[in-house]
């Protein structure tokens, strides 16, 4: 298997020139701030939900039950209109994945996360100036057709112009930026609820308007893609981008090979048709699959949910949000191990290292929860404390493995052929299962008790295990290549490819 993955590595196919140019870098973390706007969405709303003048707003019912003391401490937050508030962004951004795939093949990545912008800045004053839960929802939903078409466009644009061996370090980027956007959404929750007695929660949701006038401002400024300008047969344009992100005149042998895909993919009438052909199989199950299992991992429940989840261990409700800061900073810092670890220790390692983390501290976390927090009970101090512990490591485990590589491995395995539809099922996917996870949590924890970590925990033994027999190693492999360089030489995708169906290729020939 090592023999294996150093001959892919080694390669006998073009290699991009390493250079990393300012225009790769200023265009990526532009680009990143639609994954900044992304985690301050998701970041913003566990904290907003457990502010009292919010609930007392728009969900009185909620803030009632909140403040009965015999109250069941699993139950106190169970609300499906509450949980829809956080959940409906998701089920706006499954849908608009699916335009966005249009769009980023037709008129390309550019103007796919220019639009992303608009959605969020509508979303934003929708939110900030609501005055009935229709406005709010609406609001949400803006925000996550936003996300949905954000979410689909930049990781693929960044991975169409960084350089092979620096892929994961800017496609990492999109993850770093997801998390900053979490952690100054908890800032903000934390100063608005301490400070700001009346209309906290405006400040809250308002504050998302920065990124995203950052957003559209920036994205005016950066290049398209040299893939989507010929694509599109706009060749003369992307020979002109490619010079221009590479920073040299002789582009020659990385043009003509995107050319040459470019050519490929254009005989291919309909991607979505050829996604479900034998050869994109091992593509669309390993991109789709990592989207299912990221969210199994029941990492929004601490992202959302880490306040409510803190107030219902007893803490107050200062603490609960301080503790999301905690657990915030410790998402971004741990992220930038995979911004160098991506390319460096190389994608299988950290994803398995992650799993095997996360799978102890989710261990630990139930069986606390179940010795010590019963239905009214406080639970002890010491409890609580392990329990942050343990969430932190459990964060930690997660976003230098599966939180950024779900999106990293599911941006650079398809051929170009198949690439946006094939992304549009990784994002959608994930928007599915976030959307569950968001809209079921609070009701399965007051059902399910503790045991609800031991289920995220054997979700997480499974997909540990998937990534050891199925997942193939991804790292410096240039994107183009993927097909020849990684499927066909995996033990078991290789016997999806056989010459007779590349024949039948759906083709216009
Ligand atoms: C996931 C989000 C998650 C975030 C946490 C992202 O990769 O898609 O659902 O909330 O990581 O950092």
């Amino acid at each position: 298997m090592v023999a294996q993955m150093m001959s892919l590595e080694k390669g006998n196919g073009y290699d991009v020139p390493a250079k990393l140019t300012g225009q790769v870098i200023i265009c990526s973390i532009i680009a990143a701030f639609a994954g900044l706007m992304f985690g301050y969405d998701i970041g913003i709303s566990g904290g907003v939900t457990s502010m009292d003048e919010f609930l007392k707003k728009f969900f009185p019912a909620v803030y009632v039950k909140k403040h009965m003391v015999h109250e069941d401490n699993y139950c106190k937050y169970d609300n499906q209109k509450l949980q829809l508030f956080t959940s409906s962004l998701y089920l706006a951004a499954i849908v608009a994945s699916f335009f966005a795939s249009h769009c980023c093949k037709r008129y390309g990545r550019k103007l796919t996360i220019q639009l992303a912008s608009i959605f969020f800045i509508i979303g934003v004053v929708l939110n900030t100036t609501a005055v009935n839960l229709m406005m709010l929802i609406f609001g949400r939903l803006f925000l996550g057709a936003g996300v949905g078409f954000g979410n689909q466009a930049v990781p693929l644009f960044i991975s169409e112009i960084a350089p092979s061996n620096k892929r994961g370090l800017l496609n990492v980027l999109f993850q770093f930026l997801i998390t900053i956007g979490i952690f100054f959404a908890n800032i903000v929750n934390y100063l608005s609820s301490k400070y700001i007695r009346s209309n906290g929660w405006r400040v809250s949701l308002g504050v998302a308007a920065i990124p995203s006038i950052f957003l559209a401002l920036g994205s005016l400024i950066i290049v398209e893609t040299p893939t989507s300008l010929i694509e599109r047969g706009k060749n003369e344009e992307g020979l002109r981008a490619l010079k221009k992100i590479r920073g040299m005149e002789n582009v020659e042998k990385e043009y003509n090979h995107i050319l040459r895909s470019t050519e490929m993919a254009k005989k291919i009438k309909t991607p979505f048709r050829n996604l479900f052909k034998r050869s994109s199989w091992p593509q669309l199950l390993c991109g789709t699959i990592l989207q299912v299992f990221q969210q199994l991992t029941g990492i929004n429940v601490v992202m959302f949910y880490a306040p409510v989840l803190f107030q219902t261990m007893g803490l107050g409700a200062n603490a609960s949000l301080l503790s999301t800061l905690i657990t915030g900073s410790v998402n971004s810092l741990s992220t930038v191990v995979a911004i160098f670890g991506a390319d460096y220790f190389g994608r299988r390692v950290l994803l398995i290292e992650g799993a095997i983390q996360m799978l102890a501290a989710q261990g630990v976390v139930g069986g606390i929860l179940a010795a010590y927090l019963k239905a009214t009970n406080m639970i002890p101090k010491f409890a609580a404390v392990i329990v942050l512990v343990m969430i932190c490591v459990f964060v930690m485990g997660f976003a230098w493995s599966w939180g950024p590589l779900g999106w990293l491995v599911a941006s650079e395995i398809y051929p170009l052929e198949t690439r946006t539809a094939g992304f549009f099922f990784a994002v959608s996917t994930n928007m599915i299962f976030t959307f569950i996870v968001a809209q079921a949590f609070l009701s399965m924890l007051c059902t399910m008790k503790s045991a609800i970590f031991f289920m995220f925990a054997s979700f997480v033994l499974v997909m540990g295990l998937f990534v050891v027999f199925l997942l193939p190693e991804t790292k410096g492999i240039p994107i183009d290549e993927m097909n020849e360089r990684v499927w066909k030489k995996h033990w078991l995708w290789k016997r999806c490819f056989d010459e007779k169906e590349d024949a039948n290729t759906d083709s216009v020939n």
